[in-house]
């Protein structure tokens, strides 16, 4: 396998988040945002770890830039503090978080690197989490707001825009099982947010369309191909459920399908019979690319205990399954299903995969990281991409999980997921062997 397989337009690219990498948390203008707070909160994020410092990319931007290029990669994927340009969540704006992504989207152009901005990675400023955050439909105004300052002030710069990133993930972690911020539970205020973050994915995509010329907007989902313990009924329906709620929640309704309420009728009285579905009319938009983020499948068995969704994952190391360092089963035949399953909706223009990647518990010594685990990580899921784009799927693009180790949200700065090694105490960036193993992919003819 080459990278030319893949044809010569295929956009290669990593993927960063701003909470994960820029530091500078509470400095230079910007407001906290609500992963700020809650790092501060007493077992809430491992050791005590906090997006304080993170890889102080604010400060390092040109040299991991450098990174980028050095690896060979054509996109560098990065994402917006909401609280950086606007550290109330809206009205009053900080230039001198303007001018930072003004000089990021700079040194990317000059390096002939592509930037992929992605709007909304997970960092609501915490301003906005005081009037509920997500949960609260005056959050659609304020990211609006949001869109529309970055669209105006970086538009005639970027035309490659991500509105959110993985809206499953923020909304179930954040808001339903309390271990993300802002640290919220409960299936009233999952649901509410799932609303409102539908509506802010489709919005966004439209305030871009209507400011930006030539704009290439897309929205990333995360996915998992769900599996069934066993061929019993009830497994099978447990396993048909958890795909709704992982798969299908957010697409669907982007897509103009509405929420997947006849496969689980249950969703029926948590969405359109909520108030925020008088705007479903709003949360479709013609998305010009579909993202990806597979990290993961998920095996799944029916247990009456757990409430409402009555299913249970059987994790990897119970399967004794090959996993990452986070627990998650390494297994790339399931990428491959679960591009299937999404390439099946029949009103996508185009698959990117925006994120995919594996951390590992790497080990500096004398200034390398023999991490092969990674690199057979990444070649088996490249083969399984190649093999579902040669079947005809319209992949265009795939961005590895991440440039450099970094703030891993609640797992701290244990979980490395990086092709860079960070050393968190100096800053001092390593090439990892995969990083050299990226680079001699990409420059194969
Ligand atoms: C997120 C990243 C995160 C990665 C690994 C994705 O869900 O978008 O921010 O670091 O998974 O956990």
């Amino acid at each position: 396998m080459k990278a030319a397989d893949f044809g010569a337009d295929f956009l290669w690219g990593v993927a960063t988040a701003a909470a994960q990498i820029e530091g500078a948390a509470t400095t230079h203008g910007k407001g906290p945002s609500i992963w700020d707070t809650f790092a501060k909160r007493t077992g809430k994020v491992k050791k005590g770890h906090h997006p304080e410092i993170a890889c102080n990319f604010y400060q390092q931007y040109k040299d991991d830039i450098a990174l980028v290029k050095i690896l060979g990669f054509k996109v560098f994927r990065f994402s917006i503090s909401w609280s950086r340009i606007l550290p109330l969540g809206k009205g009053l704006v900080n230039e001198e978080g303007i001018n930072f992504y003004h000089n990021v989207i700079d040194e990317c152009l000059a390096n002939e690197i592509i930037p992929y901005v992605t709007l909304y990675h997970w960092d609501l400023p915490e301003a906005l989490a005081k009037n509920g955050g997500w949960t609260s439909y005056s959050v659609n105004a304020d990211f609006n707001e949001f869109v529309m300052l970055c669209a105006k002030t970086y538009g005639n710069k970027v035309k490659n825009w991500i509105v959110i990133n993985e809206p499953f993930g923020f909304t179930s972690l954040g808001y339903m099982l309390g271990v993300h911020a802002p640290g919220e539970t409960g299936l009233t205020n999952f649901f509410a947010a799932v609303q409102h973050a539908t509506i802010a994915q489709a919005d966004g995509g439209r305030i871009l369309r209507s400011e930006v010329s030539h704009a290439n907007i897309g929205t990333t989902f995360s996915c998992s191909e769900i599996i069934p313990y066993t061929q019993n009924a009830a497994d099978l329906l447990a396993a048909k459920r958890v795909d709704c709620l992982m798969n299908r929640l957010f697409i669907e309704p982007a897509l103009g399908m509405g929420f997947p309420t006849a496969d689980w009728d249950v969703l029926e009285k948590f969405t359109v019979s909520h108030s925020a579905w008088r705007h479903k009319e709003r949360m479709t938009f013609d998305f010009d690319f579909i993202g990806l983020q597979n990290y993961f499948p998920l095996v799944i068995k029916f247990n009456a205990f757990i409430p409402v969704i009555q299913a249970w994952e059987v994790k990897a190391k119970n399967r004794k399954k090959a996993h990452t360092a986070m627990g998650w089963e390494i297994n790339a035949d399931s990428f491959y299903n679960i591009i299937k399953q999404f390439a099946a909706y029949p009103n996508i223009k185009n698959l990117m995969i925006t994120e995919n990647g594996a951390a590992f518990n790497d080990k500096l010594i004398d200034n390398y990281v023999q991490d092969n685990e990674r690199i057979d990580y990444f070649s088996s899921y490249l083969k399984a991409m190649l093999k579902a784009k040669n079947e005809g799927v319209n992949i265009t693009g795939y961005m590895a999980w991440t440039l450099m180790d970094n703030f891993e949200w609640a797992e701290g700065y244990q979980a490395r997921f990086g092709l860079v090694h960070t050393d968190f105490k100096t800053q001092q960036r390593t090439i990892k062997d995969s990083g050299y193993w990226w680079k001699s992919f990409l420059e194969q003819e």
